[in-house]
């Protein structure tokens, strides 16, 4: 009887890694788990609504130009589609899958539009996926408030499967391809050095949240012709500023001083390696953004396990919301480089990975050890 089930699920099971929406799918973590107790009915109109998301989104990004090409190359490639799938949700998963392969999206029927135009297929793929993941992450918050005021919903949103604490170690929060990013994990000693002075890691904290938001904006002015970069940095301008403004208001709950703090070598041992000229000085700006936001999710779900409730629940959303900053950079380097990054990708991975193993006078959000 399951065989029969129809569903959207394309293998890639995102919220399993702490995403509150699926990657792959689009659904909410309550919508996968009560797929199979849907009646077909409200199944089919689920399954319609999300090739209507993946539709729109993937409009603004990408024009289908020959049905019978794209379907041709779903075929060759063995990409399953539903029968009923709509031609743009087909190109996504198309996408998806042969990303790294597709060198010209016209031989599959496609062309780039919009914030696509002129991005390679990698980094299409990369700007669509987080649109989507907005867009699906909108209707899961929509959803869960239908079902927070309709008791005769035709799907259950148990609330409790919204708001869960995972189950998994906090580390597990952070996708494989991010920690494999970072050359080294934090040290024990940091955390340790960190329980010892939590008003220092809340002000630090604070001032990096600050930093993010006015780095986001320096690029905002110099760039003023890269239409994705400029909305990208927009948007993550504002959401640096509201962790600012969260921070602080706990810091102002638990009594804690905001006060100057002298900046962390940090984010120096790191931009005194930009190089001089741009697109090189752009590059390397935005593959240290890359660094800065994965170490602060590395370091933040470092800390979940040793924090009380009230801020293990605020790292723990950071984690997702700075993850997501970390792709972004990604993948702006990559949409800015004439050619490939992974030197120069290396290149800082060393360089941070000395700040942060190495000895350090001060505690800071991101210091190397006690010296
Ligand atoms: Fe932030
Ligand atoms: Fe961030």
């Amino acid at each position: 009887m399951s065989a029969k089930i129809v569903s959207p699920c394309v293998g890639l099971c995102s919220t399993a890694l702490g995403d509150s929406v699926c990657r792959g799918c689009q659904r909410s973590e309550a919508e996968i788990a009560d797929w199979l107790a849907l009646g077909d009915g409200p199944r089919a109109s689920r399954m319609a609504e999300l090739d209507a998301l993946r539709e729109a989104v993937a409009g603004e990004w990408l024009a289908v130009t020959d049905r019978e090409r794209l379907d041709a190359q779903l075929a060759r490639h063995r990409i399953r589609v539903r029968p009923e799938q709509p031609p743009l949700s087909r190109a996504v998963e198309l996408l998806r899958v042969g990303r790294e392969r597709i060198r010209d999206l016209e031989r599959y029927g496609l062309t780039a539009r919009g914030p696509g135009a002129g991005l390679t297929a990698a980094a299409l793929h990369a700007g669509l996926s987080q649109a989507l993941f907005a867009a699906a992450e909108s209707r899961r918050q929509a959803l869960a408030q239908v079902a927070d005021t309709s008791t005769s919903a035709g799907i259950a949103m148990h609330e409790t499967l919204l708001t869960a604490e995972p189950d998994s170690s906090a580390e597990s929060l952070l996708p494989p391809d991010m920690l494999d990013f970072l050359a080294c994990r934090t040290p024990d000693a940091w955390i340790a050095w960190a329980l010892d002075n939590p008003e220092l890691l809340l002000i630090d904290h604070a001032q990096c949240e600050k930093k993010a938001a006015s780095t986001a904006m320096s690029l905002l002015y110099r760039y003023v012709d890269q239409p994705l970069l400029l909305s990208k940095m927009s948007q993550l301008a504002r959401e640096e500023l509201l962790h600012f403004e969260q921070v602080v208001k706990l810091m102002e709950n638990r009594g804690i001083q905001y006060r100057h703090l002298s900046a962390a070598r940090y984010a120096e041992g790191l931009r005194r390696h930009v190089r001089a000229k741009d697109p090189e000085r752009l590059v390397d700006i935005l593959i240290i953004g890359a660094f800065i936001e994965a170490r602060s999710c590395e370091r933040f779900a470092r800390l979940i396990p040793h924090l009380d409730a009230e801020l293990a629940k605020f790292y723990r959303s950071l984690v997702k919301s700075e993850g997501r900053h970390y792709e972004d950079y990604l993948m702006l380097a990559r949409q800015q480089a004439p050619a490939a990054i992974d030197d120069r990708v290396a290149f800082f991975a060393e360089r941070e990975a000395e700040l942060i193993v190495t000895p350090d006078t001060a505690f800071r959000f991101h210091s190397g050890v006690p010296a």
